[in-house]
């Protein structure tokens, strides 16, 4: 595939106004901002040109995005006093990438989640993955779409978008077929991260692609995410054996600390679920619609993130796993509980778990999910 990128330092073609209110004098004032995407040169990994792009939109928004992993490394929006900052865990350099952090901002793929004991048959096939998680493969592998080199175009149409392209060869990390994934972000004006999985193969293979944004909306690192409120419109999730793998079964989540149908502190009830929250919501959305299924608050920021999606599950992970060794691009260590992710996604372990929805893309079908990440904050 012709690999097409953007000139250095692309500028914006659209620009629009702001209304302002001056806080002395109550005076409304104009301001104008421009919306747009620039690229700045960020090494080189597998031989190829590695960039950091920046989507600005007319809000003085800003979402960050590198080609290696199509990996989200800052999203900055304003909080309730009009500061602007960061509310993803992220680096300011690729050598912080090249570490392998736990998947910091990464596109996740070919299938993200677990695949228990790293094998599936499909069609009376077996195919052996890499285990890197314990017995089980997680998230695509050893070198997983958060490890690779993406072919990267931008656009500014209306809004600034950029378009990541990586073929899957046959046989890599023991998946068939070659996959041509494609991924486009875009920043809308309403500071929506809009995020579009597409994809298409030549034999039939499992895939679930899906990113893994740390989110911590305080804007500081130094808070953890214990009192932020969360709303997830699941009646069910999906109960995980020792290893994380679900056990098959679809529990009603009334009465357990899983109930988050009506907004909950992820702190109230987080001591109740051994190793904290990691585990895979059903949603109550009946098709493939594109349908709000989320909504983090943060009362110190005043900001809160709507999550909506295609897809039929969310991940919900309070970070149990962050130790403090790694340190965000500000210094702060990252510690237990500082930040989560909402992963949306088909269920783990579909490709053997025949009662949950099917995870196979055929030759011929186009796999099309998308999902959005939309930050304000409410009056
Ligand atoms: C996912 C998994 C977690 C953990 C993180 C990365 O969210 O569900 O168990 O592996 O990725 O550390």
């Amino acid at each position: 595939m012709k690999r097409l990128f953007a000139n250095l330092f692309f500028m914006a073609i659209t620009t629009a106004s702001l209304i302002a209110c001056n806080s002395n004098t109550g005076n409304k004032e104009e301001t104008t901002k421009k919306a747009g995407i620039t690229e700045t040169a960020w090494g080189e990994h597998d031989a190829k040109k590695i960039s950091l792009f920046t989507l600005t939109n007319s809000k003085g928004t800003e979402v960050k995005i590198t080609n290696y992993g199509g990996t989200v490394t800052s999203f900055v929006t304003a909080d309730k006093n009009g500061k602007q900052s960061g509310i993803v865990i992220g680096f300011d350099s690729l050598a912080g990438y090249l570490a392998k952090p736990p998947y910091f901002g990464a596109l996740i793929g070919r299938y993200g989640n677990r695949i228990g004991n790293a094998k599936f048959t499909l069609d009376n096939k077996t195919y052996q993955l890499a285990a890197n998680d314990g017995k089980n493969h997680l998230h695509g592998g050893l070198k997983g779409f958060d490890k690779v080199v993406w072919d990267a175009s931008a656009t500014t149409d209306s809004v600034p978008s950029l378009i990541l392209h990586y073929v899957s060869k046959d046989g890599e990390e023991g998946y068939p077929g070659n996959l041509k994934a494609t991924v486009e972000y875009t920043l809308t004006d309403e500071n929506e991260l809009k995020i579009e999985y597409t994809a298409e193969t030549d034999k039939a293979t499992p895939v679930n692609l899906t990113n893994h944004s740390y989110f911590n909306l305080t804007g500081d690192v130094n808070n953890t995410i214990l009192d932020h409120t969360l709303m997830i419109d699941a009646d069910n999730y999906t109960p995980v054996d020792n290893t994380l793998i679900p056990t098959g079964e679809i529990k009603q989540v009334k009465g357990t600390p899983f109930d988050f149908i009506t907004p909950q502190k992820i702190g109230s009830r987080i001591n109740s679920v051994k190793g904290g929250y990691d585990h895979n919501w059903v949603l109550n959305k009946k098709d493939s619609s594109l349908q709000r299924v989320a909504v983090l608050s943060d009362s110190i920021s005043g900001r809160q993130m709507e999550v909506f999606t295609t897809e039929p599950g969310l991940q919900f992970y309070t970070g149990n796993f962050l130790d403090g060794k790694l340190t965000n691009r500000d210094g702060t260590s990252i510690k237990q509980h500082t930040a989560l992710c909402l992963e949306t996604q088909h269920f783990p372990d579909s490709p053997n778990k025949p009662e949950f929805p099917s995870t196979i893309l055929k030759p011929g079908e186009k796999y099309h999910t998308v999902t959005i990440y939309k930050v304000s904050v409410p009056k």
